[in-house]
């Protein structure tokens, strides 16, 4: 029976782009120009040297709202288009897409040194920026690594794609996080049009993200798993993958929680918070898993802005 899809082959390129927009994207990170006139995409594709089936895969992918494991079939797409796909993405995050969102969020707040919840917002967002490029040169070194030798027909021993699968973070969760501080916490002005420039952009940014994290969870992990599996002549793995655990109820901090905030910012550990305020190392665990849950804020530095703002401690006493 036939999937339902909503692009095809003799679809005009123009009638794609103009339906989802964020295709642009796609088109330069499988290297297509513009310029294509009202040629299909089929057309185009061979014009410029790109695996149709694949581009296809991706933009039909990217057109659905969820994603469930299985619906994209690896023999929909080649994996090596694919991976150069990821690889252009990468590329375009971290040598263009994060410095330019630098550069704005440097122009529209004040980060000279007197404003100091702006120059923590800019601290913020580089310890993010340098998070995605762990993420993403992890990626290109090791995994992207092992699935070339799996194309050659060698499967390296003691690596496998299901250990990177569980481990696979969604990489736009602290993009999630500082682009609700600023709206949260950044001091309001009198006009607001530069500083909702750049939230528009955090959001866009946060959303392609994502995608590209599905994109890789719902399409590559499986197609890796099936070489794999074709690899190893029918030996299979159990299934790893995560969920990961929400909880938005939006609830007031204790006492003692502030405490602990005070004493995170100020950079002590958890075994000197515990000696300190005479509590276990477990609880003051769960104190932060609680305060991490309640105010949706994962890091030090970001506590330390909620910290300034909220006026719990000073700049003076603050480590980060
Ligand atoms: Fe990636
Ligand atoms: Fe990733």
């Amino acid at each position: 029976m036939e999937r339902q899809v909503k692009y095809r082959e003799d679809d005009k390129l123009i009638d794609l782009i103009n339906s989802n927009y964020s295709l642009l994207m796609v088109m330069s990170r499988f290297g297509l120009s513009l310029g294509f006139g009202d040629k299909s995409v089929k057309e185009v594709c061979q014009a410029q040297g790109v695996d149709c089936r694949t581009f296809l895969a991706v933009a039909n992918f990217l057109s659905k709202e969820h994603h469930v494991k299985g619906e994209c079939l690896p023999t929909d797409f080649a994996l090596p288009a694919l991976m150069d796909y990821l690889k252009r993405a990468h590329v375009y995050f971290l040598d263009f897409n994060l410095p330019a969102l630098r550069r704005k969020l440097i122009e529209t707040i004040d980060c000279s040194g007197s404003d100091e919840v702006a120059t923590l917002i800019l601290k913020f967002f580089d310890e993010y920026a340098k998070e995605v490029r762990r993420h993403m040169e992890y990626e290109n070194r090791s995994v992207f690594t092992y699935v070339e030798q799996l194309l050659q027909g060698h499967r390296p021993s003691g690596y496998d794609i299901a250990t990177f699968a569980s481990k696979h973070s969604q990489v736009e969760s602290k993009l999630t996080e500082l682009k609700n501080i600023i709206i949260k916490y950044y001091p309001g002005k009198e006009n607001n049009n530069l500083l909702n420039s750049v939230l528009f952009d955090i959001f866009n940014c946060e959303q392609d993200l994502a995608t590209h994290c599905q994109v890789e969870d719902y399409m590559f992990v499986p197609a890796v798993e099936h070489l794999e599996q074709q690899l190893q002549q029918g030996f299979l793995r159990p299934d790893s993958k995560e969920n990961s655990d929400k909880g938005d109820e939006p609830e007031a901090l204790s006492q003692r929680e502030k405490e602990i905030i005070t004493c995170v910012v100020k950079g002590m550990t958890n075994k000197a918070i515990a000696e300190q305020l005479f509590l276990s190392i477990h609880t003051v665990i769960t104190h932060r898993r609680n305060i991490a849950r309640k105010l949706q804020i994962h890091s030090p530095a970001g506590l330390t802005i909620y910290a300034i703002v909220n006026k719990l401690v000073s700049l003076e006493e603050v480590k980060y």
